[in-house]
């Protein structure tokens, strides 16, 4: 149930009345008393009174209650439902009692609870059960940190056509959203190129569809210089793996690219202790845009999804590519390594001419691109850049409308001039200042002419380092695909022109 901050005291949220019946109409006093503020996120667990099912109550907090009239916004219930759902790990089931003003509220609910309801044990030595189906470790023990395996809603119009729909579509979204950030969680020695195409062979294989891959033979053949320069200096070679779900009736085609940098330890240029703890994250654009193209089979939507993974670790080694070496391209282009760590636009730029080549729609490439996005926009904000302004507006609209925080970020051309090569066309660094313009405005010089294109940098929020808040875990969040998968929605609808 939901408490929230009223005007005097806290308000049980609406959805909770039975439950304040119960406590014969004194749920906000006793809340009050064990010190329930109603602020977001606050947790407060009491002993169930009177005839209720359940034996304990969690009332979460839902914030200021809007004004009479306005709903709550549904990124708070789809937070305060993550939040309770982690405070009931080790439980096995439980009625969400939240507001449910509308289908869309319930949507939220659901999603909040279901991702809110994720655990990355697959790799504990007492194994609590995770999500991560098979993964090598051992099994069984320890409840108390399994995550919560079963919710029910309470309220809303279970029975209408539209909650009903939008329940189905929340449970396959989180089950979407959390296999990605499986893929994120998982260990940069079982999660290679190789590992990691494979995994896609075999949602291609369940889903029903079309998957190819490019080995590093197959690579050298259709000279993907950008994928194989980064992944020439370790031992598990580069991949490029297309993804693709069609629809019979589909009028439209969207691409998405997604950095898949399965461990980016800097290569030559390497990262220092302190700054690549973390960098088995560095394939969360592959996981997003994988997740994405199942999500949109799962829900039969009206629309082709092609999702390019462009799958490489960086590592340095005597055969590594060097700052100063020069590649040619996939699109025919050469470009001079500046910086190995500077690897992600390498491999997106040939992902982004390759899905080029099929004329889709619209291309968006999601990435975790740039320090200098994170330092500009924080840990939970992603930047969105464009050659059309109107997608990048569209994006950031649709971003807001399911919950994810992005913002704008413009495409400076006078920067293209710090990227001037004396020896090859580009270079893959430019000006320190305004490092994520630069990132972007090099893969744009990838993208083929007259395609609508957005880039994502996620290198904020695809990771989460911080206490967990919300549906948010420690680890992999997913973060965009819950923006991707709205806009394919969109695309299917038509209502993108
Ligand atoms: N994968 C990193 C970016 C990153 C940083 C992701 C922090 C997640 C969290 C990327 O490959 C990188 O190293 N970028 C360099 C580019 C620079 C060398 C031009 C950076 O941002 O420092
Ligand atoms: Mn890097
Ligand atoms: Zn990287």
């Amino acid at each position: 149930m939901g408490v929230a901050k009223g005007a005097k005291s806290v308000v049980p949220a609406p959805g909770a009345e039975a439950v304040d019946e119960a406590f014969g109409g004194k749920l906000a006093a006793v809340l009050e008393t064990l010190g329930a503020t109603g602020a977001e996120g606050e947790v407060t667990k009491l002993p169930a009174a009177g005839d209720l099912k359940a034996p304990v109550v969690v009332a979460v907090g839902l914030g200021t209650a809007p004004a009479k009239g306005d709903a709550y916004d549904n990124e708070t219930l789809r937070r305060a439902a993550g939040s309770a759902a982690r405070a009931l790990a080790g439980t096995k089931k439980a009625a969400f009692a939240l507001p449910l003003e509308d289908a869309e509220a319930a949507a939220a609910v659901a999603e909040g609870a279901l991702l809110g309801a994720y655990a990355f044990t697959a790799y504990r030595s007492n194994g609590a059960q995770g999500t991560k189906k098979g993964a090598k470790s051992a099994k069984g023990g320890d409840s108390a940190s399994a995550p919560l395996a079963e919710i029910t809603l309470t309220g809303g119009k279970p029975r209408d056509k539209e909650f009903k729909a939008a329940a189905e579509r929340a449970q396959a979204l989180a089950a979407e959203i959390n296999r990605a950030r499986d893929l994120i969680n998982m260990p940069p020695n079982d999660l290679n190129p190789k590992s990691f195409a494979a995994e896609a062979q075999a949602a291609a294989k369940e889903f029903g569809l079309k998957v190819e891959v490019l080995d590093e033979k197959a690579l050298k053949k259709g000279g993907y210089g950008g994928l194989l320069g980064v992944g020439q200096g370790a031992d598990a070679p580069p991949r490029l793996v297309r993804l693709a779900y069609t629809h019979p009736k589909a009028a439209k085609t969207l691409a998405l690219v997604g950095k898949g940098i399965t461990y980016d330890s800097g290569g030559i240029s390497l990262k220092p202790a302190g700054h690549n703890e973390t960098m088995k994250c560095d394939m969360s654009g592959a996981a997003a845009v994988f997740a994405t193209v199942t999500a949109a089979a799962r829900l039969g939507l009206e629309v082709n999804v092609t999702g390019w993974l462009a799958l490489a670790e960086n590592m340095p080694s005597g055969n590594a590519v060097r700052p100063g070496d020069v590649l040619t391209m996939y699109s025919g282009k050469t470009v001079e390594v500046l910086n190995t760590d500077a690897e992600g636009r390498l491999v997106l730029a040939d992902a982004l001419t390759r899905a080029s080549e099929e004329s889709p729609d619209a291309i968006v490439d999601v990435a975790t691109l740039t320090g200098a996005m994170v330092l500009a926009l924080g840990n939970r904000t992603f930047g969105i850049m464009a050659n059309d302004e109107a997608f990048r507006t569209t994006l950031h609209e649709i971003a807001e409308e399911v919950g994810e925080q992005s913002w704008p970020m413009p495409m400076p051309a006078e920067l293209r001039k710090g990227m001037d090569s004396p020896v090859a066309d580009i270079a893959n660094m430019g000006e320190r200042m305004g490092g994520g313009l630069v990132a972007g405005l090099f893969l744009k010089e990838f993208v083929g002419e007259g395609i609508s294109w957005a880039h994502l940098d996620i290198a904020g929020p695809a990771f989460h380092e911080g206490a967990p808040f919300g549906y948010t875990h420690k680890g992999g969040t997913g973060s965009s695909v819950r923006t991707l998968v709205r806009l394919a929605e969109r695309t299917a609808s038509g209502d993108l022109g």
